[in-house]
């Protein structure tokens, strides 16, 4: 699998992606509490990239054996004293379960704190969204608590556990600790 940065191009793709998967997709998405979803996928990408020209976000094509097949996107980029970012993602149904998306949140991370010199990486899941569990349990980021109704998906203010790590943690890089299987063993509130 590779990661680039998204472009205008990629409209159509993620557009057919996105509309043919709404069950896959629907109850995890984020929406807005008093407008309706807006499928305009070009206008969300141009407002994804200005975003980037503005370091506050880098939103990220999935690419699964030369296709496009999800999007990682890396939001609320502070530098300074806090220096941390936040992840969101998905892949299509079609290539899920073969360990893409962990690969593409370990690459990620590792190029946030190495390259990017961040301090810590955030990702917030609903504590329904098991696959989701999975992939930050594969990688042991740490369980930080329950952040209440704290992001409006599918309709509703959804409670999300939140998930960390920061630099000190993983000094000789994310990917390499997983792939060496030397991931800790955590506590997480679903053992
Ligand atoms: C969550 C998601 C990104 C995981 O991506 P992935 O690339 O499949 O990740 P993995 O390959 O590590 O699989 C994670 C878990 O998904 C589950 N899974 C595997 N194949 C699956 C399939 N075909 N259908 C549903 N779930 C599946 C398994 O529990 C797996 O854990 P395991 O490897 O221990 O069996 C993906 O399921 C997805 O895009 N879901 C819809 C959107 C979403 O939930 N985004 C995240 C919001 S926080």
């Amino acid at each position: 699998m590779r990661l680039r940065v998204l472009r205008l191009r990629d409209a159509r793709t993620l557009e057919h992606l996105i509309l043919t998967n709404r069950p896959w997709l629907r109850p995890w998405e984020a929406t807005l509490p008093d407008a309706p979803m807006s499928f305009d996928i070009k206008a969300q990408i141009r407002g994804l990239l200005r975003q980037m020209d503005q370091d506050q976000g880098i939103p990220f094509a999935i690419e699964y054996r030369g296709q496009v097949v999800g999007q990682l996107n890396v939001a609320n980029i502070l530098y300074g004293s806090v220096s941390s970012a936040i992840i969101g993602y998905w892949v299509a149904p079609e290539v899920a379960g073969r360990g893409i998306t962990p690969t593409a949140v370990a690459l990620t991370i590792d190029y946030l704190l190495n390259q990017l010199g961040l301090h810590r990486v955030e990702i917030a899941i609903r504590p329904e969204n098991t696959a989701s569990l999975r992939v930050v349990e594969k990688l042991g980021l740490r369980f930080e608590g329950t952040k209440e109704r704290y992001i409006h998906i599918n309709g509703d203010w959804r409670d999300h556990y939140l998930f960390a790590i920061t630099a000190e943690e993983i000094r000789g890089g994310l990917l390499n600790r997983w792939m060496q299987k030397k991931v800790p063993a955590m506590k997480y509130p679903w053992h």
